[in-house]
């Protein structure tokens, strides 16, 4: 059996180390395929591997079309809206995430990106602070609980949209459940949003919700790009000037955010959210130990696409 590491943005030199172990103590042999620019350097490097980890890194039809072997994609993350799912079904390729291994890194980084936004980007002037404020969580899952949980210890008034999640669940946790995501954007000051990129949630962050955001509002992202409307929010911070918005992932339109609204708006170069050691070594030695128990005891818990 052979396994391929292909990551665009790599895995910490730790995690890669693990997931070697993992893969060899297996009996399998490990490639690596780092830091490619282009598909081609994926196309192949695929051709004769029977599973592939992967991140952000998109695993499309042609992909699928060139790794004549493959029968499994891990995901080392929870968003796995990268891989044609359908296509891998097509293919008998089984896909798989591995939920909740990075979730802590990503709701730590969501409060750096809070902090900065509320002491207006270190600019020396005098900002504010996140206790006692309103804090809305938009999905409240893996990363929406690790939110909940750092927010306690800030002293935040903690609130939750999740049309899936029974409001026990966030009850336990001390948040205060809402029963509709315009509630949590007209209630709270700031918002994370913890959303997945899915064919519903795409654009559905728009000017009209933001919107309702009262006075000084902070939008953070640090779920996906494609669920924000730009256009639409380009168009708000303009209307309103007491608006920030901070995002772990470069607005298709980051020219414009960031000459128009200096200031008021910062973007990570690069999505930096669960590029923590920790975060990679969870991901990726879960990644690697799913391949094995698939292999060895056809385990198929954390599959995400059809049969
Ligand atoms: C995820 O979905 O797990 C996060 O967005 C992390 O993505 P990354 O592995 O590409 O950094």
């Amino acid at each position: 059996m052979k396994v391929l590491i292909a990551t665009e943005k790599p895995f910490a030199k730790v995690a890669v180390d693990g997931i070697r172990q993992e893969v060899e103590a297996a009996g399998y042999e490990l490639a690596l395929l780092e830091k490619y620019t282009d598909k081609e350097q994926l196309l192949d490097a695929v051709e004769n591997v029977d599973a592939i980890i992967i991140r952000s890194d998109i695993i499309d039809e042609q992909v699928l079309d060139a790794a004549k072997e493959l029968k499994i994609v891990v995901r080392a993350g929870a968003g796995y809206d990268n891989v044609d799912l359908e296509a891998a079904t097509a293919h008998q390729v089984c896909v798989m995430n591995t939920p909740g291994q990075n979730s802590n890194a990503v709701a730590e980084l969501a409060f750096g990106m809070m902090v900065m936004a509320v002491r207006n980007f270190y600019d020396g002037k005098a900002g504010t602070e996140l206790k006692g404020k309103k804090l809305g969580i938009h999905a409240y899952g893996n990363v929406g609980r690790n939110v909940a949980r750092i927010a306690k210890g800030f002293g935040m008034e903690i609130y939750a949209y999740d049309a899936y999640c029974p409001k026990d669940v966030m009850e336990k946790d001390g948040v205060i459940p809402l029963d509709s995501v315009q509630a949590l954007y007209e209630t709270c000051q700031i918002v994370s949003l913890h959303i997945p990129a899915t064919p519903e949630t795409k654009n559905s962050i728009d000017y009209d919700l933001v919107n309702r955001m009262p006075k000084n509002g902070v939008l953070v992202n640090t779920a996906r790009k494609e669920v924000i409307n730009e256009v639409d929010l380009l168009r708000l911070m303009h209307d309103r000037p007491d608006l920030k918005y901070v995002t772990d992932i470069m607005p298709v339109h980051h020219e414009e955010f960031a000459s128009h609204y200096p200031g008021r708006y910062f973007s990570t170069p690069k999505k930096m959210g669960a590029q923590t050691a920790e975060a990679n070594i969870n991901a990726g030695i879960a990644a690697a130990c799913q391949i094995v128990d698939f292999f060895q005891n056809g385990c198929e818990k954390f599959r995400v696409n059809k049969k």
